[in-house]
């Protein structure tokens, strides 16, 4: 497998720390402090397909490729306004694509393991040659705005790139430990005349943020760790850490375990938050577009979420 297109879109509302301020019991030295995430962007009038549609649109013109190139749409989400069709399939429309199209929902984890299924397509089907993967998330929906611990935390994005044959992935891995009390959104469905049982409505996301914490630092340390292992390098061989964008604290934590200057730790947390599956190949989009990727890097990709999943991957960039 090999990227050879980026895109990201992001809605354009900026909501700073301060703004946080007017509605809740918090300030922005404390979210600073604690996560360093000065502001974010969140939906107002968009519509997340919107934003998945011209991450695609990016990732292809920044590939050569039309969508009649498309043969696989891999779209990863979490929630939209769409609870059927697939948002795939939502965009496949509004590029004008033809292919088949799959969601998945692996939390924050999405992107890489849309890589891990791209990575077995490719290898195992002959006519396939160009999977656009869009991750699109609008996690800011899926928060109690009265829950200050957690969202703060969070951003609206999408990101998206394309991927053809090649041999630039070399080592993945993607891991689940069900854990579904450390970070859940419970919802009422449609009642039925039938339903007996009583149902839980969360109201917004219940999150354990120490628990997630400690699961994400243990571990992503441990997939890089197998990650390392699996293509046979040392963790100075990496030139760029592109790790999803959580908390700062979370990075930094990961960084001292394989003990590698800051300048390998791309960031833009700062601006953006945590936003989810989209997250990485936001980042990944920001950084081709500032041509800050040379060819022949090799990037290690590590990601964490609700599950709790996690993976990681190292691949060469060679665009
Ligand atoms: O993709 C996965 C998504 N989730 C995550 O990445 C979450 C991972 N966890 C975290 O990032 C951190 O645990 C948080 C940022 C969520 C919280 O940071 P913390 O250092 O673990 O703080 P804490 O939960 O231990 O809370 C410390 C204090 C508490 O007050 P008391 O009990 O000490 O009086 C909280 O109520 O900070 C309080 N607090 C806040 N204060 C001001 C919690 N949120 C806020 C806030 N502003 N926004």
């Amino acid at each position: 497998m090999r990227i050879i297109g980026t895109g990201s879109a992001r809605p354009s509302k900026v909501v700073t720390n301060s703004m946080l301020e007017n509605f809740l019991d918090t300030s922005d030295e404390w979210i600073v402090t604690r996560t360093g995430i000065h502001e974010r962007r969140v939906i107002s009038s968009e519509n997340l397909e919107d934003l998945a549609a011209t991450a695609a649109r990016n990732a292809m013109e920044n590939a050569g490729i039309t969508s009649e190139d498309v043969d696989f749409i891999i779209c990863s989400n979490v929630v939209n306004e769409y609870v059927t069709p697939g948002l795939g399939c939502v965009i496949q429309g509004m590029i004008g694509a033809t292919c088949p199209t799959m969601d998945i929902n692996c939390a924050c984890t999405g992107f890489i393991y849309a890589l891990d299924v791209a990575e077995a397509y490719l290898a195992t089907k002959k006519d396939m040659r160009n999977i656009l993967i869009v991750c699109a998330e609008e996690p800011a929906r899926m928060m109690n705005w009265h829950d200050r611990s957690s969202c703060i935390l969070f951003g609206d994005a999408a990101g998206a790139v394309v991927v053809t044959k090649g041999d630039d992935l070399k080592a993945i891995r993607v891991s689940t430990h069900c854990k579904v009390e450390a970070l859940y959104q419970k919802r009422k469905l449609q009642p039925t005349p039938f339903i007996t049982k009583e149902e839980v409505d969360t109201e917004g996301v219940v999150m354990n943020g120490q628990d997630v914490f400690k699961l994400a630092v243990s571990s992503s340390i441990k997939d890089i760790d197998k990650v390392l292992t699996m293509a046979g390098m040392t963790a100075d061989e990496i030139d760029l850490y592109v790790l999803h964008q959580a908390n700062v604290r979370i990075i930094e934590s990961i960084r001292h375990f394989v003990n590698q200057d800051k300048s390998k730790f791309p960031f833009n947390l700062d601006r953006y938050g945590n936003t989810s599956s989209a997250s990485i190949p936001a980042l990944l989009d920001d950084l081709n577009r500032g041509n800050q990727l040379k060819t022949g890097e090799m990037l290690l990709l590590s990601a964490f979420g609700a599950g709790f999943t996690t993976g990681a991957c190292i691949l060469r960039w060679s665009m």
